[in-house]
């Protein structure tokens, strides 16, 4: 072979390896309204920054007539670019090979990406489409799956790990991404489950279709699966965009500067006025975050989901913070099983990747009730106790109305080592609220009085101007300052600027046990 030919046989090969499946799966690909592996990574990477790894890797099956099948790349396009001129690690499986099932080397190729990812401290994205282990290799691709959770389990606290899902991902196929951070998808063409439809129509006799099963809108607002639903498959890859924006590249570097113009002293007139006297009426903390926030933005996660608790990112002074905040607007802001479960979640996220974390407090307690009972509230509310105690990045507290009961500890309390507490002067911090207060504690001359019901009005009154107030807290130093409502934006910029370098430790343990 002379040179030119050895020329001629690499660009071959490049080719050859760029068809994949061939133009006929292809089309059938973009006719579902999907795009292939290679054009999901040329839109969502930073123009001409892709740099392929592994392109000529193919599968070493014999059983099944498949030495005579082998496709250069074997179903995963995998390498590095960048998003927003930060270097990232990616991996795209390929339906067209296979349906994008997983082989041992397609695994290979994936944990390469996550080893160079935990070594060089850059986040690791992975666009999943794929019928799950490839079935003509048997054990040898389950090995592979495992390989791969327990790479994700390795980097998972190191670097950020995200799954688009992005067409079928079946079977143990999902428990990769439920190993990562965040999980994205796409509305009608991604779906995740450990048994199809027709396995559990044989199994339980239920009907479901793969939509109803595991798509973007079953798992966004029943399972809590995925955190970000997206109407197409660009629009989700731009979100992903965004997220990565808010998150620092690892473990040890400092959260990413975020570019703005919105003066860090702005006052936000409107708060005053934002929350209602009548304090049973909702309001919606979203706009507190939001006019706090650098620019008014506030990405939220898992938004559909639990929507008595907010979280997400923004940034104050052009610096990434993490927000979690009860939603009076939903089930009046209480705390239940699946609120606590993704505000812990999300505060562990947060302090392992040292994002400072913004809680906004307005919770009238823990929801009362058999189904919170039965359903394990006392473990999962510990979950969240337990993020938070453990959280050792800055840790800063508004309480814009209510902290009640066991709800106000939770909510990073200052016993729970918050670093600045405020609250408005429309806080109330009390055991309970003053109705549930009265009626417990004076039963006695309630049943005796005159007239209760004046009585009672009487009481309420009494307890409210003496505990639903800020002022007792503030009184034994749990409560750091009482601010005007619009000043809280320069309050949180200048508690931030007084935190960063916080310096804070756990006591050395293998680890702690976390009531899961
Ligand atoms: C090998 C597979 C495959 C697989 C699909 N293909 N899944 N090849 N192993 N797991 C191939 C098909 O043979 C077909 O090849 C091509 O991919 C496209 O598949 P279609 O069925 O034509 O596509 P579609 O109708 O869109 O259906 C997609 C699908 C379906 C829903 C994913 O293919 C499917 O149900 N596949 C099997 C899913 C599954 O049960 N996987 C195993 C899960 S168990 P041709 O050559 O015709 O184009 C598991 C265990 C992991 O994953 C445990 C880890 C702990």
């Amino acid at each position: 072979m002379n040179l030119e030919e050895k020329f001629q046989k690499l660009h071959q090969f490049h080719s050859q390896a760029e068809l994949a499946g061939g133009v006929e799966r292809i089309q059938q690909q973009h006719e579902k309204g999907k795009m292939t592996a290679r054009e999901r990574l040329q839109f969502f990477l930073d123009e001409g920054s892709f740099v392929e790894l592994d392109k000529f890797v193919t599968h070493r099956c014999s059983d099944f007539g498949m030495e005579d099948k082998k496709i250069l790349g074997d179903g995963v396009v995998t390498g590095y670019g960048t998003v927003s001129g930060r270097h990232v690690y990616v991996f795209a499986q390929d339906f067209t090979v296979f349906g994008g099932s997983l082989s041992a080397t397609q695994a290979q190729k994936i944990c390469k990406v996550l080893d160079l990812a935990m070594k060089n401290g850059r986040p690791v994205i992975g666009l999943c489409d794929s019928g799950g282990a490839r079935i003509q290799e048997g054990v040898e691709s389950l090995a592979g799956y495992a390989e791969i959770f327990y790479r994700n389990t390795l980097a998972s606290g190191v670097v950020p790990q995200i799954s688009v899902i992005m067409g079928p991902c079946a079977g143990g196929a999902v428990y990769s991404p439920g190993l990562t951070d965040f999980i994205f998808m796409v509305k009608k063409s991604s779906y995740m489950f450990l048994t199809g439809p027709d396995v559990i129509k044989t199994v339980t006799h239920e009907d479901v279709t793969m939509e109803e099963l595991g798509g973007a809108v079953t798992h966004s607002t029943k399972s809590g699966v995925c955190h970000m639903a997206s109407d197409d498959e660009k629009s989700c890859l731009l979100l992903v965009r965004e997220l990565l924006n808010f998150l620092p590249s690892n473990n040890v570097d400092e959260v990413p500067k975020i570019k703005t113009t919105d003066p860090i002293q702005r006052t936000e007139p409107k708060l005053r006025t934002l929350i209602p006297e009548n304090s049973k009426q909702a309001y919606d903390m979203k706009e507190v975050i939001e006019a706090v926030l650098d620019d008014n933005y506030f990405l939220e996660i898992q938004k559909d989901f639990a929507p008595n608790l907010l979280i997400g990112f923004g940034s104050l002074g052009g610096k990434s913070v993490g927000i979690v905040a009860n939603q009076p607007a939903v089930l009046a802001g209480c705390l239940d099983v699946n609120a606590s479960d993704k505000a812990a979640r999300f505060v562990r996220f947060c302090d392992a990747f040292n994002i400072p974390l913004i809680t906004f407090v307005d919770v009238p307690g823990f929801l009362p009730g058999t189904e919170q009972e039965y359903g394990g509230i006392i473990r999962h509310g510990a979950k969240l106790l337990y993020a938070y105690s453990e959280a050792t990045v800055p840790k800063i507290t508004v309480i814009t109305r209510k902290a009640y009961g066991g709800a106000y500890c939770v909510m990073a309390s200052k016993q729970l080592r918050a670093d600045i507490n405020f609250t408005f002067p429309t806080g109330e911090i009390a055991v309970m609220g003053p109705e549930g207060a009265v009626a417990i504690v004076f039963r006695n001359e309630l049943q005796k009085a005159k007239d209760p019901v004046s009585e009672k009005n009487r009481l309420i009154q009494d307890y409210s101007d003496t505990f639903a107030t800020p002022y007792k807290a503030a009184e034994l130093g749990f409560v750091d300052e009482i601010i005007f409502p619009e000043q809280t934006r320069y309050k949180l910029a200048q508690a931030l600027e007084m935190l960063k370098n916080k310096r804070d430790r756990m006591p050395p343990k293998k680890h702690g046990n976390i009531p899961l």
